[in-house]
């Protein structure tokens, strides 16, 4: 395994931000670390809720900090131990980073699982994350786990946020019960920053998702990077849209924030455009943090032309997730009166690492520069798992790399410790994307070095949706890629061969759409189903699902290096 060597990099904002979540004996609790701020301003606004029905509730830091020390006790009454997970399945709510806290005072891994996830991803990344607890509403656990309980041996208890009286049994329990029959007193472990704190699983374009494992030093990324680029503070009020089950909704949505002593906005509505608009004009957003394909959409809902949104304290804007066209920064310019920052990471860095920062005047479209501390370079790979590293005071166009020392690095991929290794050569570690550094030393985006499939800022990996496909007893092979789409960016797209007895027709398409949709959840699903009468293959057998997309698209295939020549003049 590589060891992170961030602390002898020696920088001073880290070297800030670790004094800060550090205990007098050296030990980091990021759940422990957010008490600091309700000793010092306990009646400060530390979540603030917007629900369904518009109404708003707020949560202190002194009230936060006692309840997830009983949410702390509670998980450890049903067996969550240091080093075990806590998979929480929760959708948008004040339960999300209530929960996060507790399990990580409790010494406990938190590992946010997808809302949208069909039953099939979550047994499967419960498979991969192994022994722990499952926190979930009720009706989440009736939809998503009841018919998957005897495949999930994993799991040492089941808990429900809101569970209906009466619903302790076969292992599943009242969070509310649990607390009222737990302790008082602290209870936060002591666990050194190199201790796991979190798993979020992310997909490849091959086999079984892999768990990013991230340890409790993470934080001192996050602190940095909010105070840099975010500009967090403690008088912000901060709304970050994502989803709890990606890693934005963790690292941005609750840490982050939280750490630093601003005051959470949650919205638990579903997006809609002037529902979000609405939020951050009643809630005083002062900072946004969102993705292009929510802004693309507010901004066709809200086009150019039309008079300026009235979000009077907003002061910073920024996205993540997905390359941030210039279209849109012009429309943040003229209708939020905010340049919009780009940032740029990924699950496996934990924290932001290019962004465009007040501090640089990077040009709209591109992400910006590395962030302090954090030290950049592009490279080509070679035969044998080696690198060629190209100057990094030169426009050049390359996989992006990092020096492998920076205090959010992921430790492990769970249980992979090749593939874990196979990311990294020379010290450095490679992201899989492709970049462009331009002369003055900004970073464009240009695309993944594999064919993973990108919709509104979800990494799809196209093996488990063409795995779904073909338990369907219609198909025989299947490509799953992704095509360009004006609002998510690309849209999963398969295309199926059939079994001998199975005709082509608009009604198959139908039921391998809603097949998919029931086992993958509206994220992961196709969205169109074509029919082939065979997929092209490599030798080696391997299904070429460039040539598919190319076929799909109806271009001709044409070498990557096109391609990304194409995307630069683009861009
Ligand atoms: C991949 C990481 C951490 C954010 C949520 C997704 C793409 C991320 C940008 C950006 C263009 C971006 C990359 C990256 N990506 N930010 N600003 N411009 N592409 O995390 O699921 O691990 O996906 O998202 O391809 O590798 P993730």
């Amino acid at each position: 395994m590589e060891s992170n060597e961030f602390t002898r990099a020696n920088v001073p904002a880290w070297r800030s931000a670790r004094d800060w979540l550090a205990e007098p004996h050296g030990t980091v609790n990021l759940g422990a670390a957010i008490d600091r701020h309700a000793a010092l301003r306990p009646d400060q606004v530390a979540i603030k809720v917007r629900g369904a029905d518009g109404t708003v509730s707020k949560l202190s830091y002194r009230a936060l900090c006692a309840e997830t020390t009983r949410i702390a006790h509670a998980l450890r009454v049903v067996g969550l131990r240091p080093g075990l997970k806590a998979y929480i399945l929760l959708e948008r709510s004040v339960e999300f980073p209530k929960l996060v806290l507790g399990a990580l005072k409790a010494g406990g891994v938190a590992a946010p699982l997808f809302a949208a996830f069909g039953p099939d991803p979550i047994a499967t990344r419960i498979g991969v994350g192994g022994e722990g607890v499952l926190v979930t509403t009720h009706a989440l656990y009736r939809r998503k786990i009841a018919p998957i309980r005897a495949r999930l041996p994993q799991l040492r208890a089941i808990v429900l946020v809101d569970a209906p009286e009466g619903a302790w049994s076969d292992g599943v329990f009242d969070l509310n019960l649990l607390i009222a029959e737990s302790g008082e007193g602290p209870c936060s472990v002591d666990t050194d920053e190199s201790a796991p704190a979190l798993l979020h699983f992310t997909s490849g374009t091959t086999g079984t998702p892999k768990a990013v494992v991230h340890s409790h030093a993470i934080g001192v990324s996050l602190v940095a990077t909010g105070r840099e680029v975010l500009d967090l503070g403690g008088l912000d009020r901060f709304w970050c849209t994502a989803d709890p089950g990606w890693v934005t909704g963790t690292a941005y949505g609750v840490l982050a924030p939280l750490l630093i002593g601003a005051t959470l906005v949650i919205d638990t509505a579903p997006f809609d455009p002037q529902r979000w608009l609405d939020t951050l004009a009643c809630m005083r957003v002062s900072v946004w943090y969102t993705t292009p394909t929510a802004l693309r959409m507010i901004m066709r809902a809200r086009p150019l032309g039309q008079p300026p949104l009235e979000a009077t304290s907003l002061r910073v804007v920024a996205s993540v997730g997905e390359p941030l066209n210039a279209e849109v920064v012009e429309w943040g310019r003229t209708m939020l009166g905010q340049r919009i920052r780009d940032t740029w990471w990924q699950t496996e860095t934990g924290a932001i690492m290019i962004a465009n920062t007040p501090a640089g005047a990077s040009a709209d479209g591109s992400m910006g520069r590395p962030v302090i501390g954090v030290r950049a370079h592009l490279v080509r790979r070679l035969p044998l798992g080696l690198i060629h590293v190209l100057d990094d005071h030169e426009a050049a166009e390359g996989e992006l790399a990092f020096d492998a020392a920076w205090p959010a690095m992921f430790g492990a991929y769970l249980d992979q410790p090749a593939r874990y290794r196979s990311q990294f050569s020379n010290g450095l570690y490679l992201t899989g994307d492709l970049a462009r550094r331009d002369a003055r030393g900004d970073y464009w985006y240009v695309g993944r070095v594999d064919d993973a499939i990108q919709s509104s800022g979800h990494l799809i990996g196209a093996y488990e949706v063409e795995r779904v496909l073909m338990a369907h007893p219609a198909v025989a092979e299947a490509a799953a890629i992704g095509v360009p789409d004006d609002t998510c960016g690309e849209a999963v797209h398969a295309v199926v061969s059939l079994n001998a007895g199975y005709a082509a027709s608009d009604a198959l398409a139908t039921e391998l759409r809603g097949h998919a949709r029931a086992r993958l959840g509206a994220v992961m699903a196709p969205r169109h189903i074509e029919f082939s009468a065979e997929l092209p293959h490599t030798r080696s057998g391997k299904i070429m699902r460039r040539q598919v997309r190319a076929q799909a698209l109806g271009e001709s295939i044409v070498d990557l290096s096109m391609l990304e020549e194409a995307s630069l003049h683009e861009a």
